[in-house]
């Protein structure tokens, strides 16, 4: 045998170990890291968001003090598609926040929004100053944030024509988020993010208000990375 066949023979066993190991970790590696953090329902999520007072409560708060009657439509409000139906007591409580999470996240989906937008923070890149909460989280993504029903299948995403969004909570308050999902460039002149006037509609009073899906979608959207922002006395009084 030749020194070149015998390179080539090493070097083809050596990828294919290298293949199966490769196999191996992708999936052992995860459920080794997640086998003791537990999988959080909507049910859980909205509990810890309201129990922890975090960000994304307090803008749940304001967008059903907004928009009262939107948010009693909200109530009544059957999707099917996201397996949410009326609410036994409407208030902004537990039960309508996990509705919320629900309708938000499956639009989220079926919007493609993740064919645009990340959610992870990789600790590359100046990933952590680029896409981190302004003063409040610089930190990289870690696995006990996508143990929970909203991120299965997780929306890790394949590219980013926008900002990752897993630190979104606190990078703009609510009426930015409302403008911005109307219309993209009336807060960010030469955005090619499109706007989805469908998530809005007039009210009696022909005013341009949320519509029901557009309310959970902009609850999902604070909702994501609430858990990293520390709350403070300014939301509560805002
Ligand atoms: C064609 C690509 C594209 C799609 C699809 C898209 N976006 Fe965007 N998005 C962008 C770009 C580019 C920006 C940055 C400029 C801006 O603020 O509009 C952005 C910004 C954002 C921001 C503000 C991010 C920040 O931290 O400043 C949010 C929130 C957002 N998008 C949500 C959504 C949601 C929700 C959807 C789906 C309903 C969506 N996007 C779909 C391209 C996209």
């Amino acid at each position: 045998m030749g020194k070149m066949e015998r390179f080539s023979f090493v070097a083809l066993v050596a990828g294919v170990i290298f293949f199966l190991f490769a196999d191996f970790v992708s999936w052992a590696l995860p459920m080794f890291v997640l086998k003791d953090i537990p999988m959080k329902t909507k049910t859980d999520l909205a509990a810890e968001a309201k129990a922890k007072n975090y960000s994304a409560w307090a803008d749940f708060e304001k967008l059903a003090r907004y928009y009262p009657e939107q948010f009693k439509k909200f109530c009544d409000y059957e999707e099917k598609f996201a397996g949410a139906g009326k609410v036994s007591n409407c208030a902004p409580n537990e039960e309508t926040f996990a509705k919320a999470l629900a309708i938000g996240h499956r639009w989220y989906v079926a919007e493609g929004c993740w064919n645009c937008h990340s959610q992870d923070v990789r600790p590359v890149s100046n990933e952590t100053l680029r896409f981190g909460i302004p003063g409040v989280s610089n930190t990289v993504s870690y696995p006990s944030e996508y143990q929970n029903e909203l991120q299965a299948p997780v929306l890790w995403g394949t590219k980013r024509i926008g900002p990752d969004l897993i630190r979104e909570a606190a990078v703009h308050d609510i009426d930015w988020q409302v403008a911005h999902l109307y219309d993209p460039a009336s807060t960010s002149p030469g955005t090619n993010m499109p706007g989805y006037p469908w998530f809005f509609e007039k009210n009696k009073d022909g005013k341009l208000v949320p519509n029901e899906r557009g309310l959970a979608m902009l609850v999902y959207l604070q909702w994501l990375g609430t858990w990293e922002v520390k709350p403070t006395k300014e939301w509560a009084l805002k």
